[in-house]
């Protein structure tokens, strides 16, 4: 019989909401099948999601958990479903394989949006689609045509809203008639500059020889600097971490939001800040190559295929080289995004001469972004514990600046992330 514990759990945003957890075996969980729950490991007092609802537990990550002398998960939710999930023989549990491979191309036509940025009673052209259990349902359905008004349906909405690809022009729109509103407060002004950044990533990652595109990915560059520069306060709204569908341009929007903040802070000028904030934002754009199947994965990636994966660093300094007008010091930070310091880090394997000042930023909030984002196949942290681990890469190994490190730590004490 599995253990049942009340306890308070400190969940990614920090926040500590009274949830159940359920200690279980890791020889109870069916191998193979994705699991309806979050499930935990135990750090300290706290708890760290290992394997978000709906991933799959799999024999490679059982083996893992195995090497670590990790034998004991926790499940996160009403205990009775839990147990019921676990004392259910696994071919009767319901198989997810194919709605989630359904969900993964449909999700595709549509790009998740912000709740926040709506104000009810003000009128789109677009149609906006709640997600739940892995579908879209329609919240408003309109054609661009046929103005409707936002109602408290889609501010009120549980869990991710999202419109279709094929409505982002009128969404982009939108977006810039609600930041010139002069009734609008900063926070929506803020989300606005966020928007705009994640469509301009994925607009850059479409396609990177449009002109255009990289236009507006300089312009979204640009526009974070000016609001981090305004208000203080802004660095909080533009770092959600919902939406993890949109793993790759939240992601991107958050490096390049993290590097103006260690811009900002270290005294950087206008014209470095703004070199450092473009090759941020475009720092991952070589994943544009990767495998649809590879980026979709929840499994952990296998050696050969994280070699495939390793080579989205070069091929995004190429895509980008072949681009006229960006400065050659943002490339510095695309190719330097995930080097080490010791010289453990990759493609190059650079050590500390050889990495740059943009580098030395970048791979410390890469890093620290990365763990503390949802995506399919990595274990994430509260940013206590991704702090927590880089600072002892950086003292153990010698893998970050320090100085830079404690920077940064600074930067989020002072926002109140810590
Ligand atoms: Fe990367």
């Amino acid at each position: 019989m599995a253990q049942m514990f009340n306890q308070t759990v400190a969940g990614n945003s920090g926040t500590a909401p009274q949830k159940s957890m359920v200690m279980m075996s890791i020889e109870k969980f069916p191998v193979g099948f994705s699991v309806p729950f979050d499930v935990c490991k135990k750090e300290g007092s706290t708890y760290a999601c290992v394997l978000k609802k709906w991933q799959k537990f799999d024999q490679a990550f059982k083996a893992d958990l195995k090497s670590k002398g990790i034998f004991f998960l926790y499940v996160e939710g009403d205990p009775a479903k839990v147990n019921q999930y676990f004392e259910t023989k696994p071919a009767e549990n319901k198989p997810d394989d194919l709605a989630y491979a359904a969900y993964s191309k449909t999700k595709e036509a549509f790009h998740n949006v912000s709740k926040l940025i709506f104000t009810v009673g003000s009128r789109v052209n677009f149609s906006i689609y709640k997600i739940l259990n892995m579908r879209h349902e329609p919240l408003i359905e309109t054609l661009p045509e046929k103005p409707v008004l936002v109602t408290d349906a889609v501010r009120t909405a549980n869990g991710d809203i999202a419109i279709k690809v094929s409505d982002l022009k009128h969404y982009r729109e939108y977006l810039f008639s609600q930041s010139k509103n002069s009734a609008s407060d900063i926070s929506t002004k803020i989300t606005s500059v966020k928007e705009c950044a994640k469509m301009s990533v994925r607009d850059v990652l479409t396609d990177p020889t449009n002109a255009k595109n990289i236009d507006n990915a300089v312009c979204s560059a640009n526009d974070i600097i000016k609001i981090l520069k305004q208000k203080d306060a802004a660095l909080n709204t533009m770092l959600t971490k919902n939406a993890s569908d949109m793993y790759i341009y939240n992601h991107s929007t958050n490096v390049s939001v993290l590097s103006v903040a260690m811009a900002l802070a270290m005294g950087m000028d206008q014209s470095q800040t703004e070199k450092l904030a473009i090759g941020a934002i475009m720092h991952d754009i070589g994943k544009k190559n990767l495998p649809a199947a590879m980026q979709h994965k929840r499994e952990r990636l296998s050696d050969a295929e994280f070699a495939v994966w390793k080579k989205h660093v070069a091929d995004g300094v190429d895509l980008l080289q072949s681009q006229t007008g960006l400065p050659s010091e943002s490339f510095v930070a695309v190719k330097q995004h995930h080097e080490r310091l010791s010289g453990t880090g990759y493609p190059y394997g650079l050590k500390a001469n050889y990495i740059r000042p943009f580098g030395k930023i970048i791979s410390i909030v890469n890093c620290y972004d990365s763990l503390t984002t949802p995506r399919p196949f990595k274990t994430t942290m509260t940013p206590f514990n991704a702090l927590d681990r880089i600072m002892k890469e950086t003292t153990e190994k010698g893998d970050f600046d320090l100085e830079l490190v404690k920077l940064f730590i600074k930067i989020l004490k002072g926002q109140g992330r810590l």
